[in-house]
């Protein structure tokens, strides 16, 4: 069948690599897609949240199934949409996607299923909020309701800090609509994993663990980022911590909604973080993580588009897939100056000669593909702030990490960017 991959991250690069490879798939689209993803799926230039163009390309192609990878389409609707036209797409519908969309929905049913958070304040008038943080003691948690980008949460050392994130958001509105309400929270601390499962509404299949590095210097300093690296598996979740986490934070979300009559169908991401009181759920996405699918793909054995459909099918019961119990690293290659200001344009060297050592991915995020002005030879130019994701499974995490930075050090664009501690966290474990 023909399939759809909508975005044009790294975490949709490696959707693309892994559909690619299965048997299910005759040809394979993105929109729109990236300089690496056009090695694997024909582009199309269609914008991941225009979602009337995505629908007439999808009728037009006679595409048998849709894989959304970001958030903005699922908010905006995509999965309703593409079903009242009778196509089969991969995601929960608008309502739920709000899981994501929304911190005080999240929150609420979180409350309502007794899934372990944060306590927490909603505020929609900055003067209540401001008063409200004169009566709590620092360190304290400031998020913007809706969507943001990554850049919606500040953990606030002081309550002046936090203030002045109220003030930034409310008054200020420098996320727009998405900060005119905001949860003040508990700080909590502890390790943080990410948790990822595909739902079919009422049974899930679990992804293998994995870890972010958010940071976007080395010893998880400077400032937040989409994510510098990940790994999978997380060393600290155990098998028994695993299954606590899916029975106390994510089935009863599953099982809530599915009671509700609103089955939650998709990728379901939870955002961990592990306390001295157990898992708490920081945040829940309504999608694969981007880049900790880069690091969980490649161990992936079982044909991901097998999972998909079952998912919209309702058919994930006593599914298991198989995993390589190799780990594996991913780390993000980022133009200077992300995630403040950086340039576009830059000439990106050597990803043919990594790409053939044994064992490493390299996904791209922000790139496309350009001809150089002097001998017309296709090269692959940065186009984003993220611009590769240099992956790569190793028999131990050492030996993940060695593979994946040897592959890194081949790779050169000026002002280039990257951890030298990814996967360092779980060498050491
Ligand atoms: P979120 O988008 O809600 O996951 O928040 C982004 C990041 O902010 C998380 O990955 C944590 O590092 C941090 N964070 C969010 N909520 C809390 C909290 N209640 N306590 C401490 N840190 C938090
Ligand atoms: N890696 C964090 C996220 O996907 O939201």
């Amino acid at each position: 069948m023909n399939i759809l991959v909508v975005g044009s991250g790294g975490r949709e690069h490696a959707l693309c690599w892994k559909i690619s490879k299965s048997p299910r798939c005759t040809k394979l689209y993105s929109a729109p897609g990236n300089g690496g993803i056009s090695e694997v799926a024909e582009l199309v230039n269609i914008e991941a949240d225009d979602i009337g163009g995505l629908l007439k390309f999808a009728k037009e192609h006679k595409i048998g199934l849709t894989v959304v990878g970001p958030e903005v389409p699922l908010v905006k609707g995509i999965v309703d949409a593409f079903k009242k036209e009778g196509l089969k797409i991969f995601g929960p519908t608008a309502e739920l996607a709000m899981i994501e969309g929304s911190k005080v929905f999240a929150k609420e049913l979180m409350k309502r299923f007794g899934v372990p958070t944060a306590d927490f304040r909603v505020f929609d008038k900055s003067d209540d909020a401001l008063k409200y943080l004169n009566t709590v003691e620092a360190p304290v948690v400031v998020k913007a309701d809706g969507l943001a980008a990554g850049k919606g949460v500040v953990v606030a050392k002081t309550i002046e800090e936090a203030k002045a994130a109220v003030k930034k958001m409310m008054i200020g509105k420098v996320f727009g609509e998405a900060g005119e309400r905001v949860i003040i929270e508990e700080c909590l601390s502890g390790e943080e994993v990410s948790i990822i499962v595909v739902s079919d509404g009422s049974n899930i299949v679990p992804m293998a663990s994995s870890q972010d590095h958010k940071r976007v210097f080395d010893h998880d300093t400077g400032p937040n980022t989409g994510g510098m690296g990940a790994y999978s598996p997380a060393p600290v979740v155990t098998e028994e911590l695993f299954k606590k986490i899916i029975d106390d934070a994510v089935l009863p979300v599953i099982k809530g909604l599915e009671r509700e009559g609103r089955p939650y169908k998709g990728a379901l991401y939870a955002g961990i973080m592990l306390t001295n009181k157990g898992p708490f759920v920081l945040e829940f996405n309504a999608r694969f993580g981007d880049p900790e699918t880069q690091a969980i793909l490649p161990r992936l054995k079982t044909d991901l588009v097998d999972i998909i459909e079952r998912s919209i099918s309702g058919a994930l019961a006593g599914f298991k897939p198989e995993w390589d119990p190799r780990p594996c690293v991913s780390v993000v290659i980022a133009s200077g100056g992300y995630p403040g200001k950086f340039e576009k344009g830059m000439e990106i060297t050597g990803t043919d000669a990594a790409k053939p050592i044994k064992d490493v991915f390299v996904f791209h995020a922000g790139t496309k593909a350009g001809r150089r002005a002097t001998d017309k030879d296709k090269v692959f130019i940065t186009n984003g702030g993220r611009v590769l994701n240099v992956t790569a499974l190793g028999i131990n995490f050492k030996g993940a990490t060695d593979n994946c930075y040897n592959a890194v050090s081949k790779i050169r664009f000026d002002d280039m960017h990257y951890r030298r501690d990814i996967g360092q966290r779980a060498v050491d474990y």
